[in-house]
């Protein structure tokens, strides 16, 4: 374990190497990770295999693992994400086990009391020595919040709690104590919380709300906001430098300063052709349709919501880029280009996914991430 003796923000920021493009792995602690498919060698999420995956992905380097915080399985014939581990207790795990990598907890702020959540964050970034990271959500699931007895709040007001709990949440882990906070949803009384996180810092914070309200609440709050580059992507560099910059700009009107990432899910293999076959057979021949169904049903989206033909749009659009995110098929030079693309549009970097990632990771590692050193986007 690397005992470091000093943690500034700018490195943790960093995620301590000069890497221009970070990488990630997304979904890691769900089972079939974020890919809707039957086959057979989709991931077990097991944490054997989690354990063995971090440390192939601290060793080569890789920057952050990025989970997802849920609850319960969308159905179907898998089950998509009906066994998952719960984020911050595998964060700790993972950060005992390994020795560079940042890994972050994803927590659905109504459901965590703040005050046991920022000792949880704390007590995983002392594991890490500085390289927790905390995604906050909201919540956009009903189902889960029924499981809870917790009652979901309309859109508006989600943020406006989230709001109170991250104000808690950073005023347990800043230097003051013997606090009070007196909010509308969150009253404390002389809190007292120690120690403070690691190296006199705080955690890398982020979001990943969509709608206008979670991006306005990404801007004020958070170091890093995530964001799907679906539809930026289809103009190339340009549009994402453009969305890049709107994001940026928005937050410096606020005087603050904040890293734009994006998510997708990489099919890699030695040549383009093979992995445009793969891509096919685990991602649409072999989708699990019935996960598909379950999760556009939790967001309302049925036949009879919207018709059949919007909703077979709407399913295949679903199972191919949007539940697993923009998809970077190809050989390692195409992945590599597109992946560099990111990069010269001023994304910080991606958390993305594989069927198998410990099965599909060393052929990224060998061959992809020397491409992108020579590309000018990785350290060597
Ligand atoms: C990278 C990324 C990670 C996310 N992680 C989770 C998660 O772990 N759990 C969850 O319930 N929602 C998660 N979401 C959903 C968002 O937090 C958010 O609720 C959703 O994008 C809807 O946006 P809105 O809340 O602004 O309407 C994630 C979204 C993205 C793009």
């Amino acid at each position: 374990m690397l005992d470091r003796p000093s943690s500034a923000m700018r490195d943790r920021l960093a995620m301590y190497s000069g890497n221009a493009l970070k990488l990630g792995l997304f979904g890691v602690n769900c089972s079939s990770g974020r890919s809707a498919t039957r086959v057979p060698e989709r991931w077990s999420a097991s944490w054997a295999d989690c354990l063995a995956l971090s440390r192939m992905a601290d060793d080569a380097g890789i920057d952050f693992m990025l989970p997802v915080g849920r609850w319960k399985g969308y159905g179907g014939d898998t089950d998509m994400h009906g066994e998952t581990l719960e984020t911050i207790t595998w964060a700790t795990g993972l950060l005992a086990a390994t020795s560079r990598i940042t890994v972050f907890g994803t927590v659905h702020a109504p459901l965590f009391h703040p005050i046991i959540a920022a000792k949880q964050c704390v007590t995983a970034d002392h594991v890490g020595c500085g390289r927790f990271g905390l995604n906050i959500v909201a919540g956009w699931n009903e189902g889960e919040f029924e499981m809870f007895g917790v009652e979901q709040r309309e859109h508006e007001a989600r943020y406006d709690y989230a709001q109170e709990w991250i104000d808690a949440i950073k005023l347990a882990w800043g230097p003051q104590d013997d606090f009070d906070f007196a909010g509308t949803h969150i009253k404390l009384k002389t809190v007292r919380a120690k120690p403070k996180p690691y190296g006199g810092t705080r955690p890398l914070i982020m979001n990943a709300g969509s709608s206008g309200t979670g991006q306005a609440f990404a801007m004020r709050n958070c170091d890093a906001y995530f964001t799907a580059t679906s539809s930026s992507r289809q103009g190339g560099v340009e549009a994402t430098a453009k969305m890049v910059a709107g994001v940026k700009s928005e937050a410096a009107a606020l005087g603050r300063e904040i890293e734009v990432f994006t998510v997708g899910q990489v099919v890699c293999r030695p040549t383009q052709k093979e992995a445009e076959d793969y891509y096919r057979h685990a991602i649409i021949d072999n989708a699990d349709w019935g996960a598909v169904d379950g999760m556009l049903s939790i967001k309302n989206i049925t036949p009879q919501t919207v018709g059949e033909d919007e909703y077979r749009k709407k399913r295949e659009y679903f199972a191919s880029r949007a539940i697993g995110g923009y998809p970077f098929v190809g050989s390692p030079d195409r992945v590599a280009e597109h992946l560099a693309d990111l990069s010269r549009g001023g994304v910080r970097g991606i958390a993305f996914s594989m069927v198998n990632y410990l099965e599909e990771l060393p052929l990224f590692r060998d061959e992809v991430l020397p491409r992108l050193a020579r590309l000018g986007v990785r350290e060597a």
